[in-house]
């Protein structure tokens, strides 16, 4: 099977536009499962840099198939005002499908994404994308699917049904209340524009999984932002993971291959919630300035930690990673010293796996090895053998620890800063991008 799925191994932000961008030349279709515009991925190449919310990386290629699939929640508005963004810098967006089973986001999710963070005594900092409400109303069976979405009658009908009681509720909290008809105004031309480009994407991925057609699933988030996996109830409302591939997209299970992990050289995490390796102070600020650790979606500064080798660990066994893409290396030159996470203390008794109660996660003491720093000049840099030896050892330190092979290692935002390993990539990936 020609198939392949880029995940992210941490909370979020590791890199996984820009590898998917990279590995999608030749690639006959780049499929987002699940997620939002909670997503941002951005993109360098030529000198321009892109940051996509719901539109998958392979855009830029024009002759791939960018799949929007059943397992995303979709916000129309922002899904035109991103096509025409692209428009505008000359990308065009006619390779675009939308699942007809896609759950749509409307404008009185966000406010309901407020409204339920307001309530909670422990923030969750979400987005305010409106996903988590979204996903709610898709698991209670009273969402909106684009199929409904397009069509003016159906539309209609579920407002009918649905806006009383979202109204009652958002009216009785004080949040900005929603009227049918505004509502269908506003997004006539919308249902307009999409309409054309909402199909079975189920049933046309099928057909190129039987054509051999090269495949390749771009997950949002990270494992530990997963609804299941992750560091509940700090994390997102859907699965990342490889698991959710099938069920988001409508593929036979076993018709997924290879499946890559995307890992940050450091950590970062955005919102709240447990960071057992999280660091403060000049060191931070130092990582954070050089990886330009700000969200894309809402520009809040990410908080920075070293890596985390039992969060890594525990990513790799729900996904069953085949090989990193190890991203932002060069953040760490300069840094004198750095330490990875071999494992936990929780009450002065080692673990190696991430406990399930947030509590206890904001418990347990990191145990760290402390490895030498390094730098180096992108200039001097063509091949992985051309990194210096420390930063070699460090590569091989995330392997031995995670048993996982490093097939690329990125040096920096654009295409044409990264490195591939072929060996590795040619024995555990399939030979994907072996250029
Ligand atoms: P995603 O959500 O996983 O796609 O990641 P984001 O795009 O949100 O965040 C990753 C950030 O790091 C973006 O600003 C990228 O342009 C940038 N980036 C990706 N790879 C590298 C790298 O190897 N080095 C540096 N310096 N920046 C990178
Ligand atoms: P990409 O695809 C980093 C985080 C939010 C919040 C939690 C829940 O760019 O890696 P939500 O709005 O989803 O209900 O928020 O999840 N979060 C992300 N953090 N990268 C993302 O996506 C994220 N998407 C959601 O900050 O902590
Ligand atoms: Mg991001």
């Amino acid at each position: 099977m020609n198939t392949y799925a880029i995940i992210g191994a941490q909370w979020g932000d590791e890199g996984k536009g820009k590898i998917t961008d990279y590995l999608s030349e030749d690639v006959g279709y780049v499929v987002r499962y699940q997620g939002g515009d909670n997503a941002g991925h951005t993109i360098k190449f030529d000198g321009k840099t892109y940051a996509l919310h719901l539109i998958p990386s392979g855009i830029f290629r024009k002759n791939t198939m960018n799949v929007l699939a059943n397992g995303m929640v979709i916000n129309p508005l922002a899904l035109v005002e991103e096509m025409s963004m692209l428009n505008q810098l000359s990308v065009s967006t006619d390779n675009l499908l939308i699942s007809s089973r896609a759950h749509v986001i409307m404008p009185y999710h966000h406010q309901l994404d407020m409204l339920y963070e307001s309530l909670k005594t422990d923030k969750i900092g979400t987005t305010k994308k409106g996903i988590g409400p979204t996903y709610s109303d898709k698991i209670a069976r009273r969402g909106l699917r684009m199929s409904d979405f397009v069509s003016e009658a159906r539309l209609e009908a579920h407002l009918d049904e649905s806006l009383p009681f979202i109204n009652t509720l958002l009216k009785t909290y004080g949040f900005e209340t929603f009227d049918k008809h505004s509502l269908l105004h506003q997004m006539k031309p919308i249902q307009d524009q999409l309409a054309p480009l909402v199909c079975d994407t189920s049933k046309r991925l099928n057909g190129a999984l039987k054509n051999n057609d090269k495949i390749l699933f771009e997950g949002a988030q990270g494992t530990l932002l997963c609804i299941d996996h992750g560091t509940y109830p700090f994390v997102t409302s859907s699965s990342p993971t490889a698991a959710s591939i099938p069920l988001s997209a409508g593929i036979p299970p076993q018709a997924l291959k290879h499946v890559m992990g995307i890992v940050k050289a450091y950590t970062t995490r955005v919102g709240e919630g447990a960071f057992p390796t999280e660091i403060f102070g000049e060191k931070a600020e130092s990582i954070r300035i050089a990886g330009n650790e700000f969200g894309t979606t809402t520009g809040r500064p990410r908080r920075i930690g070293w890596l985390d080798s039992v969060a890594l660990r525990h990513a790799n066994r729900v996904n069953g990673f085949s090989v990193w893409a190890l991203t932002l290396l060069d953040v760490l030159n300069g840094v004198d010293s750095l330490k990875i996470c071999t494992h936990y203390t929780l009450n002065g008794v080692m673990i190696d796996e991430l406990p399930a109660s947030d509590e206890d996660l904001r418990r347990v003491e990191p145990v760290y090895e402390t490895m030498q720093g390094f730098s180096f000049d992108n200039k001097n840099i063509a091949t992985y053998e051309d990194l210096p030896e420390a930063a070699k050892v460090y590569i091989e330190k995330l392997e031995a620890l995670t048993k996982v092979p490093v097939g690329i290692v990125s040096i920096g935002p654009s295409r044409d800063e990264t490195l591939v390993r072929p060996e590795i990539m040619g024995k555990h990936f399939g030979g994907a991008c072996d250029d």
